[in-house]
C-alpha cells in the first residue's frame, strides 16, 4: 500500500471503510475527506451505501476495516455519543423530534450529550446543574433566534408542519456547537419552499458558525446549488469526488445514473 499524505487541514476524514452486512458488502474502500467550512454533499442512486458511510462517520455502523479521523483524532472505536460528545452533530432520516414536547424543549434535548454533570453529580452538586441549565436555555434561545423559531418556541411539535419539525430537528444538531454537521435526506419529502428555507439555514450554519456539512441528498438541484464538493457513490464505492460542476460531467457518474433513477 502507498503512503498516504496526512492532511491535517480536513475536518473529518475516513480511510478504506470496508463495511459488509452477511452477503452485503455495503461500503468497499470508501474514503472522504470533509474540509474545514465546506458543504460536502454524497450523492447516489438508491441502496448505494450513502446512510451507511454517514453511520461509519458517526459510529452507529463499525466497519469491518479502515479509519475514521475527527478533528485529527482517531476516532474509529469511539461509541457514536463519545462521538457526538467531540463534536459531532447530526440529524437522521425521516423526523427524529418528540412530538408532545415544544419546539424550545426538543432543542433543549440536544444538550444532554454534552451534560458533565453525571446522575451522582447531579445529587451533589446541584448548583453546577443549575449553572449548566442556564447556560443551556440561553443557547437554546440563541438557536431560537437563528432558525427564526421564535414564535414557535412554545409550541407543541406534533402541530407543526414537516419542514417546520426539521428546523427543529436542525436546533437540536446544532445545541452542541458541532465542529461538523452530518445530515442524512434533510430535505427528502419537503416542498420547494421547505427546501429553499432549508438550504438557507444550512449555508447561514456553515457562513456564520463555519461549521462544515456533510449531507446526503437527493435534490439535485439543492446538491448543486448549496456544495463545494460532491462525493459520489455507487454499489458501495466511490466513482467520483470533485465540485458540482465536475461530478455532473464525469462519465461514470452519468452511467449511474442513467437508467436508475
Ligand atoms: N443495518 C443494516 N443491515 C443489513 N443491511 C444493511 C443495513 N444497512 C444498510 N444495509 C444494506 O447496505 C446497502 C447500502 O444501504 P444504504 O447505506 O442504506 O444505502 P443508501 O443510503 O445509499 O440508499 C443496502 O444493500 C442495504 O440493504
Ligand atoms: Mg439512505
Amino acid at each position: 500500500m502507498s503512503a498516504i499524505a496526512v492532511d491535517s487541514d480536513l475536518v473529518l476524514e475516513a480511510r478504506d471503510l470496508h463495511l459488509r452486512f452477511g452477503n452485503v458488502e455495503a461500503l468497499k474502500q470508501v474514503s472522504i475527506r470533509v474540509r474545514p467550512g465546506e458543504i460536502h454533499a454524497i450523492i447516489g442512486p438508491n441502496g448505494a451505501g450513502k446512510s451507511s458511510l454517514l453511520n461509519c462517520l458517526s459510529g452507529f455502523y463499525r466497519p469491518q476495516t479502515g479509519s475514521v479521523r475527527f478533528m485529527g483524532g482517531d476516532i474509529t472505536r469511539l461509541a457514536p455519543n463519545r462521538r457526538a460528545a467531540v463534536g459531532m452533530g447530526r440529524t437522521f432520516q425521516g423526523i427524529q423530534t418528540y412530538p408532545s414536547m415544544t419546539a424550545r424543549e426538543n432543542i433543549l434535548t440536544g444538550f444532554h450529550n454534552c451534560m458533565r454533570t453525571g446522575m451522582l453529580d447531579a445529587l451533589l452538586y446541584w448548583g453546577r446543574v443549575r449553572r449548566e441549565e442556564e447556560a443551556f436555555a440561553a443557547k437554546a434561545e440563541e438557536i431560537i433566534e437563528f432558525l427564526e423559531l421564535e414564535e414557535l418556541r412554545h409550541t407543541v411539535v406534533g402541530d407543526l408542519s414537516y419542514g417546520l419539525r426539521k428546523r427543529v430537528d436542525l436546533g437540536r444538531a446544532i445545541a452542541l456547537d458541532p465542529k461538523v454537521l452530518i445530515m442524512d435526506e434533510p430535505m427528502a419529502g419537503m416542498n420547494p419552499e421547505e427546501k429553499g428555507d432549508l438550504a438557507r439555514y444550512i449555508l447561514d450554519i456553515r457562513d456564520a458558525r463555519g461549521i462544515p456539512v456533510v449531507l446526503v441528498e437527493h435534490d439535485m438541484e439543492v446538491v448543486m446549488d448549496i456544495s463545494d464538493t460532491v462525493t459520489v457513490i455507487d454499489f458501495g464505492r466511490v466513482i467520483a469526488v470533485g465540485t458540482p460542476a465536475e461530478v455532473r460531467r464525469d462519465p461514470a457518474v452519468i452511467a449511474a445514473y442513467l437508467g436508475k433513477e
